[in-house]
C-alpha cells in the first residue's frame, strides 16, 4: 500500500528523486566535525521561531495602546503563552550564537572560496535579513528598550545627507515612533522578511547541494571518485548525518530548555531589564544598549566620533564579509594547512569581534571608546591582512584524501 502511495506520487511529482539528490544519496564528506552541526542547528531554530511565531501572533496585539498589555496577557493569561514567548525570545539569541559559530566556520574552512561564493552571499544575505528580522521584532513588546532602541537606530539613517530626514519619515511612517511604526514592523516582521529568508535559506541549500559540501580539509571530494562516480570520501548525508546531527538537536533542546525554564531573561542579555516596563516618549532609560547579538557592530559605530563615519564603518563591517570569497586570494581553503599568518589573523579577528560585542553593551568612557578603536582595526585589519598574505601564502602540502 505504502509503496503504491509513494509511486503514485512519484509519477506527478519527482519526490524520491529529490530526496534521494538531497539527502539519501547525497554524498557528504566522511570527516564532517563539530563546525559542521550549526547549519542543521540554525535550521531548527528558524522552524521554531516560525512556529512559535505564528501562535504568538493569535494574541498579539499590533498597535501602540494595545501591544505592551497584549504580550502581559499572552504571559499570564493565554494558556502556556509564557512558554511560547520565551521559546521565541530564547530562539532569536539562540539564532545568532549558531549562526556566528556557522558563519566560522566558513572562515576556518575557506567555505567561501571558488565554487561556494554564491553560497557564500546567500548566507551574509541571510545574515542581513535576520538582522532586520531582529530589530523590527524588537520593537513588537512595546518596552523602554523596544522604544528607545528603534529611536537611536531608525535615528543613524538622519545621518545620511541629503536623504536623512525623508528617510528616517519614511521608515516610521510618522514624525515619531508611533503605532504607525510599529504597525508597519509588525508587517515586515511576521510575514515579509520570514518569506525573504524563506527563499534565502532554499537558495541556500541549492546552492550547497550544487556544488557540494566543503569539510574541514577543505580538498574537494568530488575530485575522487570510484568506478561507480562515488565520491570515495564521501558518505549518503541520510542515515549517517541525519543520525549523527540529531545528537547536536537534542544537546541545543536541552541547553534552550535549560536557558527558558531556568533564565529566561538570560541574565538580562535575552530580555532587557528596561523592556519590562511600557514605552514611555518622555522618559529615556539610563543606558540604551541593543540586544548582544548586535553589540560589535554598535560598537564599531560608536568608535568613530563622526555620526556619518559611525554609520558607513558599521556597514562597511558587514559589506566585507560579502567580499571574503574575493579578498581571500589562498590556493588552500582550510585554515589546517595555512600560514602561521592566517592563524594569528583569524584568531586575533575573533578576539576583536567578541571583545566590541561585550563594549557595545557597556557605557562608554574615553578608555573604552581607544578600546573599541583599537578593536574595530583589528576587525578591519582581518580583511586587509588577509588580502595581502593570502596570495603568496606558504602552506602545507595538501592530503590526496579526507584525514580523519
Ligand atoms: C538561517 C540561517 C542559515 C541556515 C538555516 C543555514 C543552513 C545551512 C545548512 C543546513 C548547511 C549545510 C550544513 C553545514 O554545513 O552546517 C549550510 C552550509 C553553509 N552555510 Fe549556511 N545557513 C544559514 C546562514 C548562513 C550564513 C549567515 C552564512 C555566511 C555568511 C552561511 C554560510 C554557509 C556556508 C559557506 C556553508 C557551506 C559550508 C561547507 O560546506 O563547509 N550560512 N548552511
Amino acid at each position: 500500500m505504502f509503496g503504491k502511495v509513494v509511486n503514485w506520487i512519484d509519477d506527478r511529482i519527482p519526490m524520491t528523486d529529490t530526496w534521494n539528490k538531497h539527502a539519501g544519496q547525497y554524498p557528504a564528506p566522511k570527516n564532517f566535525n563539530f563546525w559542521y552541526y550549526f547549519g542543521i542547528l540554525a535550521t531548527i531554530v528558524f522552524v521554531n521561531q516560525i512556529l512559535t511565531g505564528i501562535w504568538l501572533t493569535m494574541n498579539y496585539n499590533p498597535s501602540g495602546d494595545g501591544a505592551f498589555a497584549s504580550i502581559e496577557y499572552i504571559m499570564r493569561d493565554v494558556e502556556f503563552g509564557w512558554l511560547l514567548r520565551y521559546m521565541h525570545s530564547t530562539g532569536a539569541s539562540a539564532f545568532f550564537v549558531v549562526v556566528y559559530l556557522h558563519m566560522f566556520r566558513g572562515l576556518m574552512y575557506g567555505s567561501y572560496q571558488k565554487p561556494r561564493e554564491l553560497l557564500w552571499i546567500f548566507g551574509c544575505l541571510i545574515f542581513l535579513a535576520l538582522m532586520a528580522e531582529a530589530f523590527m521584532g524588537y520593537l513588537l513588546p512595546w518596552g523602554q528598550m523596544s522604544f528607545w532602541g528603534a529611536q537611536v537606530i531608525i535615528s543613524l539613517f538622519g545621518a545620511i545627507p541629503i536623504i536623512g530626514d525623508d528617510l528616517t519619515l519614511w521608515i516610521r511612517g510618522d514624525y515619531v515612533i508611533s503605532g504607525a511604526t510599529l504597525n508597519r514592523f509588525f508587517a515586515l516582521h511576521v510575514i515579509a522578511v520570514p518569506l525573504v529568508l524563506v527563499v534565502l535559506v532554499f537558495l541556500h541549500i541549492v546552492a550547497l547541494h550544487h556544488v557540494g559540501s566543503n569539510n574541514p580539509d577543505g580538498i574537494e571530494i568530488k575530485e575522487n571518485k570510484d568506478e561507480n562516480g562515488w565520491p570515495k570520501d564521501g558518505i549518503p548525508f541520510h542515515p549517517y548525518y541525519t543520525v549523527h546531527d540529531t545528537v547536536a538537536v537534542v544537546v541545543m533542546l536541552i541547553l534552550c530548555s535549560i536557558v527558558i525554564f531556568f533564565m529566561p531573561e538570560g541574565g538580562g542579555y535575552f530580555l532587557e531589564a528596561p523592556n519590562f516596563e511600557a514605552a514611555n516618549p518622555l522618559k529615556t532609560p539610563d543606558h540604551i544598549a541593543p540586544v548582544w547579538y548586535f553589540t560589535p557592530f554598535y560598537a564599531i559605530l560608536r568608535a568613530i566620533p563622526d555620526k556619518l563615519g559611525g554609520v558607513i564603518m558599521m556597514g562597511l563591517a558587514i559589506a566585507m564579509l560579502f567580499l571574503v570569497p574575493w579578498l581571500d586570494r589562498g590556493k588552500v581553503k582550510s585554515i589546517r594547512y595555512r600560514s602561521v599568518w592566517h592563524k594569528l589573523n583569524l584568531t586575533q579577528f575573533v578576539i576583536c569581534f567578541i571583545i566590541l560585542g561585550v563594549l557595545g553593551t557597556l557605557a562608554p568612557t574615553p578608555g573604552r571608546t581607544l578600546l573599541s578603536q583599537i578593536t574595530t582595526l583589528g576587525y578591519f585589519g582581518y580583511f586587509g591582512l588577509l588580502w595581502l598574505y593570502s596570495k603568496n601564502e606558504t602552506t602545507k602540502p595538501l592530503p590526496k584524501r579526507v584525514t580523519m
